[in-house]
């Protein structure tokens, strides 16, 4: 009775309860509704990140190892980083000249010399992958500008195993904002052909 008291006077108390009661109801379902919509979308995107970028390789390969340690320079593996568009991965050939027989103390070394010996080609996996519609060489950038490869690819060469996504996330405003710090084109066609 003490409620119908407090209520407007204009107003008849018992329709104005259960309204009240009907927009406590509502909230407290939105409140469900939207808790749940933040859970879905923090599940989904923790498991496309864990699941879209990571790239496999069939060793654990170390750049350090072989750049830092042994000296040998990035045309070594990726042959055609000056000369072509495409840097190229190296294969099981490059690996053989020093692998065919057995290198170093750790594991991994003795099994690619396994790997070898079984015949397995050891086809590595890109890791940085611009969409088809994107036009890029690195014979302009490497050959031509001389642009040092951390400057797109992150300290890669110092890396002890494969990673298992691009250092560096190479967009569109990436490419755009060194092109205008360098005076280079910002012409769509040039890129997008
Ligand atoms: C101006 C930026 C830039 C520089 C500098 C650069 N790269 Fe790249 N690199 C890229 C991009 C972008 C891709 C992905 C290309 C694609 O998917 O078509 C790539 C791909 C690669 C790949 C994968 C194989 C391939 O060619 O697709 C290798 C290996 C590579 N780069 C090595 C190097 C090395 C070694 C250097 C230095 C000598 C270097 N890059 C310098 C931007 C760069
Ligand atoms: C010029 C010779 C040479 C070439 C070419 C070469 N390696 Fe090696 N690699 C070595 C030597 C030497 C070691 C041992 C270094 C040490 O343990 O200090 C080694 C070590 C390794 C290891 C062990 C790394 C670690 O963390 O202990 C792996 C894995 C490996 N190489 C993979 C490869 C693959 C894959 C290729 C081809 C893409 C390759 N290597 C090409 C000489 C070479
Ligand atoms: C002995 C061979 C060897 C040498 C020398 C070498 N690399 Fe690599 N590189 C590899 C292999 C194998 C992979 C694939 C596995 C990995 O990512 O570690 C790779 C992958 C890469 C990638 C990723 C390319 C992609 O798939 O998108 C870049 C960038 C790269 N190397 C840069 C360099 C640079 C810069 C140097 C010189 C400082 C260098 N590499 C020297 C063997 C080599
Ligand atoms: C670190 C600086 C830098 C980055 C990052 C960079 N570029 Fe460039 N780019 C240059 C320079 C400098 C030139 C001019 C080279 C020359 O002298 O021909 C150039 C030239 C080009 C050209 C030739 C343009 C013409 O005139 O036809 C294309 C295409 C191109 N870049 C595409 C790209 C794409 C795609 C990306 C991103 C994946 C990219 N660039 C990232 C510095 C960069
Ligand atoms: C220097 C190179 C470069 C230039 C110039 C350039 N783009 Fe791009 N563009 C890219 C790259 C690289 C991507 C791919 C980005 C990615 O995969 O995240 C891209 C992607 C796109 C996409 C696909 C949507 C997206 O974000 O992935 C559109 C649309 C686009 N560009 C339009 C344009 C237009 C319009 C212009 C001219 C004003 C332009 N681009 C100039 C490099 C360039």
């Amino acid at each position: 009775m003490d409620r119908t008291g407090s209520g407007s006077p204009s107003e008849p108390p018992g329709p104005d309860v259960s309204g009240r009661a009907g927009a406590l109801t509502f909230r407290r379902w939105h409140l469900v509704f939207v808790g749940l919509v933040i859970v879905v979308v923090a599940v989904s995107s923790l498991l496309l990140a864990q699941r879209v970028p990571a790239v496999p390789q069939p060793v654990e390969f170390n750049h350090q190892k072989h750049t830092e340690q042994l000296g040998l320079n990035c045309e070594f593996c990726h042959k055609y980083v000056t000369a072509g568009a495409h840097a190229g991965l190296p294969d099981v050939r490059t690996c053989s000249m020093c692998h065919s027989r057995r290198q170093g103390t750790s594991e991994e070394a003795a099994r690619v010399t396994e790997l070898i010996e079984q015949g397995d080609s050891l086809r590595f996996n890109k890791l940085f992958r611009l969409p088809d519609h994107v036009f890029y060489t690195h014979r302009r950038h490497v050959g031509i500008a001389e642009l040092e490869c951390q400057n797109c690819h992150g300290a890669i060469a110092s890396t002890k195993r494969p990673p298992k996504r691009a250092l560096v996330n190479v967009t569109m405003d990436f490419c755009m904002d060194c092109h205008r710090e360098q005076g280079a084109t910002l012409d769509c066609n040039a890129c997008h052909r």
